[in-house]
């Protein structure tokens, strides 16, 4: 039987790549996987190719290089890349594009990689968190929320799939554990003794193979995903297990998180203060038992430190 391509945007990174190797670890699924990336000749494109994806070049901003990619598939794969570019308009722009070329491509099933406008609970003029680049509160969670519109205007079939903060950002966003001056270990966090819904990158993917693999049960919907929601001193417990020497939890408040001066980390400070300050709203509808039901592998947040105990660098 002819397999039914899926266009995975992003695939040489996070979200996409374990979308395309989910894909390409199950060869009798049904599924091929078609990786978008901007330059086919690079290392991580390569190591797509040969581990059976096709290929193939497309940007996000060039609207032509879509409707090629899009072309002839089943399903796309919709993300964008803020930390690129910190422009919430350039996301809605390119939204717009993909769901422009979705719809010309008949595509059956796109899932959007989308995040909640936390505008909708913090409208602008409530002074608890700064309004940032003039329209926004969490720039780079309401240039999302603030476009799916983009696909339903269209009548695009598409799946709302709202991700969690990757634990990988211990890894690769200066996240982790630091010493501090007595030499002990200190994981910080502006979330106070609330739950922060998590996953590990690579299952983000896997979930939305799920998504992809259940066919049309999810059209139409928003499914939230996550790990684990562990609060900040249980994933202190869970590094401490895993690095083998004890890490202690640190609540750093919004306002302080606010000033340590590196890109985004006003953006990143509301984002945790929306967080802490609807806990209940942001945790229920990433639902633990519907990703582990899409997909198996789905790994806690202790899991994920374990394995990764000799990535996570301690500052
Ligand atoms: N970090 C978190 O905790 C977290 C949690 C939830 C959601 N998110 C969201 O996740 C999104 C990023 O996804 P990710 O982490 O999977 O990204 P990523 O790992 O940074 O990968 C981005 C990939 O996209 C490709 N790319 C960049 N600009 C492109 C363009 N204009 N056109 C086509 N491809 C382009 C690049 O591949 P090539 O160079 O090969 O083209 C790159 O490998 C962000 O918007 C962020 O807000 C992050």
């Amino acid at each position: 039987m002819e397999k039914k391509i899926i266009a995975v945007a992003g695939a040489t990174g996070a979200q996409g790549g374990g979308l395309v190797r989910a894909i390409l670890a199950d060869p009798t699924g049904g599924f091929a996987a078609r990786a978008l990336t901007r330059d086919p000749n690079s290392a991580k494109a390569k190591e797509l190719a040969a581990l059976g994806a096709e290929v193939v070049a497309a940007n996000l901003d060039d609207p032509e290089s879509l409707a090629r990619a899009f072309a002839g598939t089943h399903g796309a794969y919709c993300v964008t890349f803020f930390w690129d570019h910190f422009s919430a308009d350039k996301e809605a722009a390119e939204v717009e594009s993909m769901a422009k070329a979705a719809k010309a491509a008949g595509v059956k099933h796109v899932i959007w990689s989308t995040l909640e406008d936390t505008r909708l609970r913090v409208p602008l003029g409530d002074n608890r968190m700064p309004t940032l680049q003039e329209r926004f509160k969490v720039p780079h969670f309401d240039g999302k929320g603030s476009s799916d519109h983009f696909f339903t205007d269209l009548g695009v079939p598409t799946t709302f799939l709202l991700t969690s903060f990757y634990w990988d950002n211990l890894i690769h966003f200066g996240m982790g554990p630091k010493k501090g001056e007595d030499g002990k270990l200190a994981f910080v966090l502006p979330m106070a003794d609330k739950k922060l819904p998590g996953i590990a990158a690579e299952d983000i993917g896997r979930c939305a193979y799920g998504i992809f693999k259940a066919g049309d049960k999810y059209l139409g919907r928003t499914v939230g995903i996550a790990g684990e929601h562990p609060t900040g001193a249980q994933m202190a417990k869970g590094l401490t297990d895993a690095l083998g020497q004890e890490v202690m939890y640190g609540y750093v408040p919004p306002e302080v998180y606010r000033t340590f001066g590196f890109p985004g980390a006003d953006d990143l400070a509301n984002m945790f203060q929306y967080k802490r300050d609807f806990e209940a709203e942001f945790c229920a509808p990433r639902d633990l038992s519907l990703s582990r039901a899409l997909n198996p592998k789905l790994q806690t947040f202790a899991e994920w430190a374990k394995a990764n105990r000799d990535r996570i660098p301690i500052g």
